[in-house]
C-alpha cells in the first residue's frame, strides 16, 4: 500500500491475534471497525489507544444475518472502507485425533468451513460496496500454512486444514476476480501464536506476530507478486 489507510475492518477482534491487530492498526492512526463475536472486555480494556479510532461492531461471520447488520452499521459511521482483514477463525480439534476416530457427525467440520472458510467469503462480499469507495483496495484473509497443500506434514487436523485450504481457494479467486479492480486479496499465515488457539508453547505473542502481519497489511506487496505468504512476507506453496 502507497499511504495508509484511512478505514479498516477487522474480524475477530475479541482476543487473540485480532485483538493485537487492532491496537497495531490504532497506534499507525487507522479508524479501525473491530468485529466482536462474543466479549469487547479485551478490547475495552486496551490502554495508551486512541478510542476516538476504535468502533466496535457486533459480527458472526457464520451468520448472514450478523454480516448484514455489521454492514449497516459500518455504514452509519463512513462511507467508504480501505482495507478489510479476515481474523476470525476456529480450530475445533483440540484433541487432534487420527482419521480412525474422525467424527462427521458432531458438525465440527461443517463448523469449520462454515466459520474459516465460507465466513471470509461472505464478509467480502457483503463489504466489497464500501471496499469499492475506499483507496487502500486491499483484502486480507489470515489463513495458516495448514492450509497449503504444497507443504502439509500433518496427518490429521482435518476440519482446521481442510477448511483453511479452502479459505486460500477463496483467496486466490477474489484475488483472480478484483485485481482488475484495483484490489489485492492476499492470505497471510500470521506464524504459530501463543493466544488461545495457539497455546502457550507457541512460537509468538500475539503482540509480535500482530506487528509483523500489520507491517504487511499496510506495506506494499511482495515484489514477486506472491499472494500466499507467510508473517515475515515469505512465499508458501498453495
Ligand atoms: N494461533 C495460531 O498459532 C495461528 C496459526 C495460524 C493461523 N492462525 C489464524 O489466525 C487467526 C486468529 O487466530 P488466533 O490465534 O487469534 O485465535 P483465537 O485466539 O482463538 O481468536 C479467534 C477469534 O475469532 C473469533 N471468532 C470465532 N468464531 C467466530 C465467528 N463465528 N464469527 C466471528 N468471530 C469469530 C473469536 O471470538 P470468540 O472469542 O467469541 O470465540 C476470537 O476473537 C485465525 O484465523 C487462525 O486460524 C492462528
Amino acid at each position: 500500500m502507497i499511504r495508509l489507510p484511512r478505514t479498516l475492518f477487522l474480524t475477530g477482534a475479541d482476543r487473540g491475534l485480532g485483538l493485537a491487530l487492532v491496537e497495531e492498526f490504532l497506534r499507525h492512526g487507522v479508524h479501525v471497525f473491530a468485529g466482536i463475536h462474543s466479549s469487547s472486555a479485551e478490547i475495552r480494556g486496551l490502554t495508551n489507544v486512541d478510542y476516538s479510532l476504535l468502533t466496535l461492531i457486533d459480527l458472526d461471520v457464520s451468520v448472514p444475518d450478523s454480516i448484514r447488520a455489521a454492514v449497516a452499521a459500518v455504514d452509519r459511521h463512513t462511507d467508504s472502507l480501505d482495507v478489510l482483514v479476515n481474523s476470525a477463525g476456529v480450530h475445533l480439534e483440540d484433541k487432534r485425533v487420527p482419521l480412525e476416530e474422525l467424527d462427521f457427525d458432531d458438525g465440527h467440520l461443517e463448523r469449520s468451513m462454515a466459520v474459516n472458510a465460507f465466513g471470509p467469503l461472505r464478509v467480502v462480499q457483503a463489504f466489497l460496496p464500501l471496499l469499492e469507495e475506499g483507496t487502500g483496495r486491499r483484502i486480507v484473509n489470515i489463513t495458516s500454512e495448514a492450509g497449503s497443500i504444497g507443504a502439509c506434514w500433518r496427518d490429521r487436523e482435518f476440519a482446521y486444514s481442510l477448511s483453511k485450504c479452502a479459505a486460500n481457494m477463496a483467496t486466490r479467486l477474489l484475488n483472480n476476480y478484483l485485481e482488475p479492480k484495483g484490489f489485492d486479496v492476499l492470505a497471510i499465515h500470521p506464524g504459530w501464536i501463543r493466544s488461545e488457539m495457539g497455546g502457550p508453547e507457541a512460537d509468538l505473542s500475539p503482540a509480535e506476530a500482530a506487528t509483523e502481519v500489520a507491517g504487511l497489511i499496510l506495506g506494499p506487496l511482495p515484489e514477486n507478486g506472491a499472494i500466499y505468504i507467510d508473517h515475515r512476507g515469505n512465499n508458501l506453496p498453495w
